[in-house]
């Protein structure tokens, strides 16, 4: 895999040629993993959050959102209801809501993979170590970390005081702790500038990730970001094909931010290089909650109905759905 240089990835981003960068991107993809695209189902199973993210709808100060908080015998439930529907990964996602306990994520976790063969994917926020540790000795087998961004002023900023070295640090531990881990950020955030996403390249693909993930920045009206201007969808599409020239076989996922731009954004990504849909499975009376940002969650459909609708979108475009985990192929390829 040749390398990219600086001024030839500033030329991509800034469009320079979306038809070579595109099909690169889909040829890399098919010569990787075929037509297999891998469906990972979230249980979004907690909407409280304690942090004051500029650029999030859940963020703590925001008192418009009705909060709730899934008990765990229903988590498992829209987690196996999610496997009987076909998916094969289960991603347990929250704020950083602290109230679940070791204990209690021991449950979930325990509780899910007792009942089916799944991977159990969990982006919980920044809990400790070796609360991370605990779990993956239960069980877990991958954690989702997002830097969205790997500039640390900028973090600093948008996550209100936040320590990027420490995400960082937290990040690297997982790594260590043997969990497939991915990460990524929010395209398109305010005062963004393209020199930025080239070091946010670059920075994401020294990491290793198994998983990389990028969406455009939308803003959301209870948001200090609320009047700030949203990213650049083709930004977004770039970025991504761009990740998987740098990273031939990490997960990359056509992200739900993109269909808030285009109803057909997650299709447009899975033809540009991504290989990861992740449906949501939260319950219908809870979905409409997770208001991350506009858009989100928009379609009340139960367990069942998200996957299949998953499983249709992949189809379509005469993509297979895997019948695998779809673990981590990175350490078994790296060049
Ligand atoms: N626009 C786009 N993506 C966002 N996220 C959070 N807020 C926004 C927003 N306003 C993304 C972050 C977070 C994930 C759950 O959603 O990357 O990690
Ligand atoms: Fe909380 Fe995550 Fe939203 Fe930040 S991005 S406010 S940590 S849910």
């Amino acid at each position: 895999m040749a390398v990219l240089g600086r001024d030839e990835i500033i030329n991509y981003l800034n469009g320079g040629n979306d038809d070579g960068l595109y099909s690169a991107a889909d040829s890399l993809r098919e010569e990787n993993f075929g037509r297999e695209v891998y469906l990972r189902a979230i249980v979004e199973f907690s909407n409280v959050c304690n942090k004051k993210c500029n650029y999030c709808g859940l963020r703590a100060a925001n008192s418009k959102v009705s909060r709730y908080r899934m008990d765990v015998a229903d988590i498992i439930e829209s987690a196996n209801l999610a496997a009987e529907a076909g998916a094969r990964t289960i991603v347990l996602q929250s704020g950083d809501d602290f109230s679940y306990s070791p204990d209690r994520i021991e449950e979930i976790i325990s509780g899910i993979k007792g009942a089916h063969d799944v991977a159990v994917t969990l982006s919980l926020g920044d809990r400790s170590a070796a609360e991370y540790e605990h779990w993956f000795k239960c069980g877990a087998d991958r954690c989702l970390l997002k830097l969205e961004t790997t500039n640390p002023d900028i973090y600093g900023k948008i996550r209100c005081g936040e320590d990027f070295h420490k995400r960082l640090e937290l990040l690297r531990s997982l790594q260590d702790i043997g969990y497939e881990v991915g990460s990524g950020i929010i395209v398109g955030l305010p005062d963004y500038t393209v020199e930025q996403l080239v070091d946010d390249l670059l920075f994401l693909s020294d990491l290793g990730l198994d998983m990389i993930a990028a969406g455009p920045f939308i803003p959301h009206p209870d948001t200090p970001f609320s009047s700030a201007a949203a990213g650049d969808i083709d930004l977004s599409f770039r970025f991504t094909a761009l990740a998987r020239l740098l990273n031939p076989f990490s997960n990359i996922p056509a992200t739900s931010a993109l269909d808030s731009f285009d109803p057909e954004g997650r299709e447009k990504g899975l033809q540009r290089g991504c290989n990861v849909i992740m449906p949501s499975v939260t319950p219908v009376s809870k979905r409409g909650n997770y208001n991350i940002y506009p858009g989100k969650n928009a379609v009340s459909v139960d367990v069942a109905d998200s996957v299949s609708r998953a499983e249709e979108l992949i189809c379509a475009l005469d993509f297979v759905v895997s019948a695998s985990k779809g673990s981590s192929r990175r350490m078994n390829n790296v060049e």
